[in-house]
């Protein structure tokens, strides 16, 4: 709760503040926000060069809090500030501990006329007590003389105790340098888990003694694929590995910003770099390379050689010793059987372990299971504990596993409901590979998906389905970020800000705390610190934002548009790109026939990106729809209305909520043209990507009525079901027949009931994408 937030606090926003000025105030208005403020009365403390920062005598970790807050209050403000133990009872930052709270991150600051005293219940509570105060000074460019900090009373701890980032480095290394500049990152935003996945298919990053040559052959590959696996290879080499003796210091980096490291070994799948060092870990022997492009790799570990297992132990051995973390991680997503079904080897140690396939489990997938329990075995006996993916639940779960759930939430509640802990970790919610606009052609290549700052933020990771005392095995929330596009640390970081913010709030606060709109006044001070420090970071947050309802009674569509900051807005609807001398917005725009609307948002002379919307009208547009089967919950969005609201699908990516999705069901749609009409075409389209179980339509009819009860059909044809040769695009279906008057439109589009025995998902249902039924 806060109270009498804004009060004494002017809440400095965007630019940063020149030097001439001598006094800044402070505001407690940070993310994430604090979970009690009380500003008890008016008035300041005043931060100047001669304040101290004090902690306790003898405390190594204490020591190394207030030389972090000294350097944050210079970086930040100018300020340089003395570190001491010796106490003072005026004009000191006072860092303690003993606060009495279960929670171990727990911290209070008070802000008294004399001083700002921060208690932790352990050094790390101090530490985001640090944050607070640290994101809460003004950001000036040289010295200011003083900064007014207004008299508060802060009482703060986390929900969640696991609060996760985690780094790809195999798809693309990612320097020592960078990788301390990702911790500091993490800090800023308390986050606790730094999750480093440091093994797959195109490199091995991490130096084991025994195994010399998993980082001699296995961290290094010729080339790398152009795009999304285009077939076309770039020619550049690409390599880098970790010593152990940077490991550890990392390691040591890492805890003292009180952010463990987990190191992720991914088995037996994406493997395929360590196959390539040591082929006698597969099952055909090889020969394998360096993975050059992405996806996922039939070749995995042989779990039916001795050596395998061997070399799990030896490799853990040498992992657990690097890093001190009570979890490690051993990955156990998406490794495919195919070859363990042929493998002698495989086959013998399925037969004499009896793992045989079950009500529940294939065999092999027992198999895998065999291999994770052995992983986890080997890691008890270290004093270990040990995480995996939602797969490991796929052959049955290692009887102390933590599940870190990817695939949606389902593996989470799964596992929670047997009783294992569960890091939440959604890919809809919590994947930074994701884009952050539907706008992807202004913008480098991502793996797909569509992931902004606001569903980030939405996500709410304790599933209600699940009762109370299943809940306590959520312990926590982690965003992943995989770099098979990000070739630079400053497109991780491209991608990893401000969505870390968002993420931020959503692991620390509670959830009767978290609003949107007040994050977004939160976050420009944030953004103001991204500036400062040099971090790169995604605009996206500062576009237009546009809402576009149809108005069937006037036949319009209404376009709203806003922005976090309610910065001008200009617009046009010829098709220029808006400027200062645009039609400004002041209330939605009505839009009455086709055309192109683009609009921007101003500040100062600086203009955002242009958001813009081709709108093309035709019979069907903003008439009454009438769905008459499902629309898949999943990819509803704004429902059957999407189909005739002017806006057309146009890109492949169908997760924008442009296109609707349908699944087990048609699309079977009825539309009131309002009266009787002559009409001779009914066209839409539908959006093809197989490798998500999205296909063309299998048949189309086309139906008209005059009372919405009788139709008669006008066109039927069916199609054959896909080939793997048909590409994914855009898919056109277009119907022309004899002028007919009709007041209703009846258009059903078959899904693919059944998917063709070359394609994975053989057998099962398919999806079908429809966008924009146009009717002419
Ligand atoms: C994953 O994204 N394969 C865990
Ligand atoms: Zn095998």
């Amino acid at each position: 709760m806060i109270k009498d937030l804004l009060a004494g606090a002017a809440f400095v926003c965007s630019a940063m503040i020149p030097a001439s000025v001598l006094a800044q105030n402070a505001s407690y208005n940070v993310i994430p926000l604090p979970q009690d403020i009380q500003l008890v009365t008016r008035g300041n403390f005043q931060l100047n060069s001669a304040t101290r920062i004090c902690y306790p005598k003898g405390d190594k970790q204490m020591k190394q809090n207030a030389l972090f807050l000294a350097d944050y209050i210079r970086q930040h403000s100018g300020l340089e500030l003395k570190v001491t133990s010796r106490k003072s009872s005026d004009n000191a930052i006072t860092l303690r501990l003993g606060l009495q709270d279960e929670n171990k991150e727990a911290y209070r600051m008070e802000v008294k006329y004399e001083g700002i005293d921060i208690q932790g219940s352990t050094p790390a509570g101090v530490f985001y007590g640090i944050q607070t105060l640290r994101k809460s000074l003004p950001l000036t460019e040289g010295k200011v003389s003083h900064i007014d900090f207004p008299l508060a009373r802060i009482s703060d701890k986390p929900r969640f105790s696991y609060r996760g980032t985690h780094l790809d480095v195999s798809r693309h290394f990612v320097t020592t340098d960078s990788i301390l500049r990702f911790i500091d990152i993490l800090a800023l935003h308390n986050i606790n888990r730094f999750h480093w996945h440091l093994t797959d298919d195109q490199g091995w990053r991490i130096e084991i003694k025994k195994y010399p040559k998993l980082t001699e052959i296995g961290s290094y590959r010729p080339e790398t694929v152009i795009g999304h696996n285009s077939g076309k290879f770039n020619g550049i080499p690409h390599q880098g590995f970790y010593s152990q003796k940077e490991l550890k210091d990392i390691v040591k980096y890492a805890a003292e910003r009180h952010i463990t490291i987990i190191p992720e070994i991914d088995m037996p799948g994406h493997m395929q770099a360590a196959l390539a060092a040591y082929p006698e870990l597969g099952c055909t022997g090889g020969p394998y390379e360096v993975l050059k492009q992405w996806g996922i790799s039939d070749n995995v570990l042989c779990v039916g050689n001795d050596k395998t297992l061997q070399f799990i132990n030896d490799v853990l051995d040498e992992v657990a010793e690097i890093f001190p973390s009570e979890y490690i991680h051993v990955g156990g997503d998406e490794c495919p059987k195919t070859v363990w079904k042929t493998c002698p080897k495989c086959q013998k140690r399925i037969q004499e372990n009896h793992l045989q396939a079950n009500a529940k489990h294939s065999a092999e997938e027992r198999l895998q299971s065999y291999l994770i329990n052995h992983a986890e075995k080997h890691l008890n006996a270290l004093g270990r504990q040990m995480i995996g993916w939602d797969e490991t639940l796929e052959g049955g779960l290692a009887p102390n596993a933590t599940v870190m759930s990817w695939r949606g939430e389902g593996g989470g509640i799964e596992a929670a409901r047997q009783h294992h802990d569960v890091i939440m970790t959604p890919n809809t919610y919590l994947y930074f590979d994701y884009y952050q606009t539907k706008d992807i052609d202004n913008e480098p290549i991502a793996i797909g998906g569509y992931l902004p700052v606001e569903t980030v933020y939405n996500y709410e990771p304790m599933p209600k389905h699940l009762a109370p005392e299943e809940q306590k095995y959520i312990i926590g929330v982690q965003a992943n970020i995989w770099t098979e596009y990000m070739p630079t640390f400053r497109q991780i970081e491209y991608m990893a800000l401000p969505r870390l913010a968002a993420l931020s709030e959503v692991q620390w606060s509670q959830p009767q705390q978290k609003d949107f709109d007040k994050f977004t006044q939160r976050l420009p001070h944030m953004i103001d610190m991204y500036k400062q420090l040099d971090y790169r970071y995604a605009k996206h947050i500062f576009d237009v934002k546009s809402e576009i309802t149809s108005d069937p009674q006037n036949k319009t569509i209404a376009v709203k548009l806003s922005t976090i900051d309610n910065a001008n807005i200009h617009y046009t609807l010829d098709g220029t790109t808006p400027t200062t001398n645009s039609q400004r917005y002041t209330a939605p725009v009505k839009i009455k026939s086709s055309g192109t609307f683009k609009a921007a948002a101003f500040r100062g002379n600086e203009r955002t990106n242009v958001a813009q919307e081709e709108f093309t009208f035709n019979k069907a547009t903003v008439c009454p729809i009438e769905m008459l089967q499902p629309i898949n919950e999943q990819y509803k969005f704004n429902g059957g209305p999407a189909l005739v609201d002017g806006l057309t699908g146009n890109d492949t990516n169908f997760k924008t909520g442009r296109w609707i999705g349908f699944y087990r069901n048609d699309m079977d749609a009825v539309i009131d043209l309002g009266k009787s009409t002559e009409i001779s075409s009914v066209g839409f389209n539908t959006c093809v990507e197989k490798g998500a179980w999205i296909f063309d339509t299998r048949g189309i009819e086309i139906s008209v009525s005059e009372d919405g009860k009788n139709f008669t059909s006008v066109v039927k044809e069916n199609y054959p079901a896909m080939t793997e040769d048909n590409p994914n695009k855009i898919y056109h279906h277009h119907m022309s027949f004899a002028p007919t008057n009709c007041r209703y439109v009846r258009v059903k589009a078959i899904s693919e009931h059944s998917i063709p025995q070359w394609h994975g998902g053989k057998g099962n249902p398919g999806f079908l994408f429809v966008d924009e039924i146009i009717v002419k």
